[in-house]
């Protein structure tokens, strides 16, 4: 197939020298909008994983803004979960279902004719080292953390392009940017999802359509509950960071939702999430020593137990 001939201008590196290249400052790293928006009310929105956790959380602080809201989660349509909010509209929707994605849409369309922020949120956790996880816990994972974000954006783009406004929510992870031990799945998937998020970023800013990307650093949810059973000593050490975090899903929520009136792109809603990230980038030769630390607990942890590492979870990392 022949290509279309396409001239771009021509394109030239600004002049960079150390000292003007801008240095993030803890809250607002440097990605956001040039034009931060007031905070919307009445917007129609779309939550996948909404009847739990972030999902949940953020469902909330939208209704309370007085923003329209569909929660779609696992539950069949006619047997609404408790937890979802009364002044939600629920929907079933398995974001590995194709025909699920296009059912969405269709009640998206008959009931607003149209959709403003599109929070693809549902994930599961998984962790496992290179040689326990099986090829089925990496078709599981590809399917719905990551497959679940690309049938959400190629459903709904159309509806925003064509409208010409619209917010893309991609929920990843921190362990989308730093990636620790012992959680190779699920920091590929996030990963791709962060990248997912940016090309889309520069693909539909001409459009009118804001992407944002989350990456929290742990926090209590009912996460750990998704866990495989691969390798129980990594599930182990993943469920312990995720259920003693100190932060909670409103607090994350909250931290997002502000990121989002700023139309911030890439969102780090948690101190630590911020603190790693920033280690990573600044101090390259400590980020290293952190996670080969981690790296050295975990082998010795499950060396001592004979592979159950049985210790595992008190490597104290600060991880994702
Ligand atoms: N909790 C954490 O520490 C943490 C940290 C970083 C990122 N995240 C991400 O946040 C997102 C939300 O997770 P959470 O912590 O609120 O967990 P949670 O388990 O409380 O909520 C996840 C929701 O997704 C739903 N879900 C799972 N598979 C689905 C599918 N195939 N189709 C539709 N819905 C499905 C579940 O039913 C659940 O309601 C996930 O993408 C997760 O990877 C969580």
């Amino acid at each position: 197939m022949r290509l279309p001939k396409v001239s771009l201008p021509e394109l030239t590196l600004p002049d960079l020298s150390l000292q003007n290249l801008p240095l993030p400052g803890l809250d607002r790293l440097p990605f956001s909008s040039s034009s931060p928006s007031p905070a919307d009310t009445h917007r129609r929105v779309l939550v996948t994983g909404g009847a739990s956790g972030l999902g949940l959380a953020l469902a909330t602080a939208f209704l309370e803004r007085g923003d329209r809201v569909i929660v779609a989660d696992l539950a069949p349509t006619d047997d609404r979960p408790d937890s979802v909010p009364a002044d939600a509209h629920y929907l079933r929707l398995d974001v590995r279902s194709e025909d699920e994605w296009q059912a969405a849409r269709a009640e998206v369309e008959k009931i607003w004719g149209g959709l403003d922020v599109l929070v693809n949120n549902a994930g599961i956790a998984q962790g496992g080292r290179i040689e326990m996880l099986t090829e089925d816990d990496w078709r599981q994972i590809v399917d719905i953390n990551l497959l679940g974000v690309a049938r959400g954006c190629r459903t709904f783009v159309p509806i925003l392009k064509a409208q010409g406004s619209g917010h893309l929510v991609n929920t990843a992870s921190l362990a989308g940017l730093v990636h620790p031990p012992t959680m190779s799945s699920y920091t590929a998937v996030k990963a791709a999802v962060v990248a997912i998020s940016e090309s889309l970023r520069w693909e539909l800013e001409p459009f009118g359509v804001d992407v944002s990307v989350l990456c929290p650093s742990f926090f209590r949810t009912n996460l750990a509950s998704s866990l495989n059973a691969s390798d129980p000593a990594a599930s182990g050490f993943a469920s312990k960071l995720i259920d003693r975090s100190e932060r909670g899903a409103d607090e994350i929520a909250a931290e997002v939702m502000t990121g989002l009136d700023a139309k911030q792109f890439l969102i780090l809603p948690d101190p630590d999430a911020r603190k790693s990230y920033r280690a990573k980038r600044f101090l390259p030769a400590a980020y290293a020593r952190t996670m080969l630390g981690m790296g050295q607990k975990f082998a010795a942890a499950t060396r001592a137990t004979g592979g159950s590492g049985a210790e595992a979870g008190g490597t104290g990392a600060t991880g994702t």
